[in-house]
């Protein structure tokens, strides 16, 4: 229960200072980044993860939604489209092809009596997560 309760902390912490981290500093999103989405994206992001053969639609590459966006990270869109709880997805006819991570993330872990402590805990991870993408977009 300790560790729990350290860890929403820990999450809560990442909410007040995402905007100012950055990409040596995100180890957090970088870690998480590793473990969930480099199977479909690869290591560096580019869409060439290990998985990429048996999936009917190609994963983004996500080192260039900065330069497809006139220069800027879109990061509210980008977080809704990792999150896929809002309804915004990524390109529109592939909708359904990305795993629904708010989901996931806010299911992982029992927050015992915090309260929305699951949500908290779901939000912070996309957050570290998508601060992550933003730190490796292409100039
Ligand atoms: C099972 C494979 C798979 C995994 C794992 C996966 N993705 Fe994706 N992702 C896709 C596919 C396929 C697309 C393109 C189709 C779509 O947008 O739905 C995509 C699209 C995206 C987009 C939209 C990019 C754009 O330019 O519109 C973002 C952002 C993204 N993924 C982030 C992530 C993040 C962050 C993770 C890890 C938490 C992750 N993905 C894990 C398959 C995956």
């Amino acid at each position: 229960m300790r560790t729990r309760i350290a860890a929403i902390l820990m999450s809560v912490g990442v909410l007040v200072s995402a905007t100012s981290v950055n990409a040596e500093g995100n180890q957090l999103g970088q870690q998480l980044f590793a473990d969930t989405c480099v199977a479909c994206h690869g290591t560096e992001g580019k869409g060439d993860g290990p998985i990429t053969q048996y999936l009917n639609v190609p994963p983004a590459d996500l080192t260039v939604i900065s330069k497809n966006n006139d220069g800027e990270f879109p990061f509210l869109k980008i977080y809704q489209i990792v999150d896929g709880r809002t309804g915004v997805r990524g390109h529109g006819n592939a909708a359904g092809a990305m795993p629904i991570w708010g989901e996931r993330f806010s299911r992982e872990i029992d927050t015992g009596n915090v309260p929305f402590g699951a949500e908290l805990y779901a939000r912070a991870r996309l957050i570290a997560i998508v601060d992550y993408i933003e730190s490796i977009q292409q100039k």
